[in-house]
């Protein structure tokens, strides 16, 4: 089938009939949204939440954000919504922006939140994902789809590669577009804080609302993250994956270093720099000039490393501005922050 971007064709599709049922009835079903696929499950109920931890693997202390589809969900679940979070809502809603906000007690399973008294929220601006939650009348609590630790699912395929026989169906709508998580900002504070840099960047957010804060973790490893999924490993190819800061030919010598070694060595690099390196494999997801480009490409180039069984990866260092901020935060989480400089 091919995806109907009007929410109202998509409805009656047995793929939205069937999974909407599914997600009633507690079941956990992955579905595409504009940044990675999410698994998504019935947010009230403890049962259906609990196999969501289960199936990723994912440790029960890390939080998953809930997927509304309309404003008055929003007011159902949430104490207060603050002035700039309204700001906010209004710029980027529906989009890859979730916000955190003090919840209401007893609207949803204490396991979605993990015991915090904040829950995180935010509207996809997919059809497939607005029409389940429209068409389940539910909120829909969803992590990324894959393997707790594993590069995000960006299709259908790698959902399958991850979740297969563990999860009830998977709503195929192509690949999605941003390629990224949304980013996370935290509006409980009066000066609101970004835990997770994503598809909505720190200059759009500060367009609309003012200057605001990043995570002390996002910059110093040894910081205690507020935002519980940032301290554990992420991303990460089945290879050592290491970053260099440094020209070509440093490149290269890092390179040719392990290729003497017997190693089958990968490059992570940008689309302008694939002709000028040589390597057993080389992966140009996008390019410096485009970054969205490396963005849209860059866990499914993670997973390619493994399927190419690369015994060693190096990659590239991108610009940290717009949208390089998520994909330089993904790529350094990937590599265990290892960065090579030239000296
Ligand atoms: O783009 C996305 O956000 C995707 C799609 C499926 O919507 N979802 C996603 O969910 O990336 P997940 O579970 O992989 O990442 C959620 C992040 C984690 O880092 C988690 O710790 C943080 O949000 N989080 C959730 N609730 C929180 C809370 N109350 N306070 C602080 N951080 C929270
Ligand atoms: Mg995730």
């Amino acid at each position: 089938w091919t995806v109907d971007k009007n929410v109202d064709n998509l409805r009656n599709y047995p793929q939205i009939t069937q999974s909407t049922q599914m997600l009633i009835r507690n079941e956990v079903v992955a579905f595409p949204t504009e940044t990675v696929y999410g698994l998504g499950a019935n947010a009230k109920s403890d049962e259906a939440v609990k196999k969501v931890f289960m199936a990723k693997g994912r440790p029960g202390d890390n939080p998953l954000i809930v997927h509304i589809a309309s404003r008055t969900q929003l007011d159902e679940l949430v104490e207060d919504v603050p002035g700039q979070a309204e700001r906010l809502i209004e710029a980027f809603w529906p989009g890859p922006l979730t916000l955190i906000f003090n919840k209401k007690q007893g609207k949803l399973s204490d396991l979605v939140t993990a015991g915090l008294e904040t829950v995180a929220i935010r509207m996809p601006d997919h059809p497939v994902a607005l029409c389940l939650i429209q068409e389940s009348g539910l909120p829909i609590a969803a992590p990324s789809a894959n393997t707790s630790g594993r590069p995000s699912p960006t299709t259908a395929q790698h959902v399958k590669d991850d979740l297969s026989g563990k999860i009830a169906a998977i709503v195929d709508g192509g690949a999605t577009g941003i390629g990224v998580e949304s980013t996370v900002l935290d509006c409980t504070e009066n000066t609101p804080v970004i835990l997770r840099p994503g598809g909505v960047t720190r200059e759009e957010i500060e367009a609309v609302i003012g200057e605001v804060r990043v995570d002390a973790a996002l910059k110093n490893k040894a910081a205690a993250p507020k935002s519980p999924g940032m301290k554990y490993t992420h991303y990460a190819p089945k290879a050592p994956f290491i970053l260099v800061d440094g020209n070509l030919s440093f490149m290269q010598e890092l390179i040719d270093e392990k290729k003497l070694q017997g190693l089958k060595v990968g490059v992570f690099i940008a689309k302008e720099h694939e002709n000028e390196i040589k390597a057993d494999y080389i992966l140009a997801p996008g390019t410096s000039s485009d970054l969205y480009t490396v963005a849209t490409g860059l866990y499914d180039t993670l997973r390619k490393f493994d399927e190419l069984e690369a015994d060693f990866i190096f990659g590239e260092v991108f610009p940290v501005t717009g949208i390089g901020e998520a994909i330089m935060n993904r790529l350094l989480k990937a590599a265990g922050h290892e960065v090579v400089k030239q000296m």
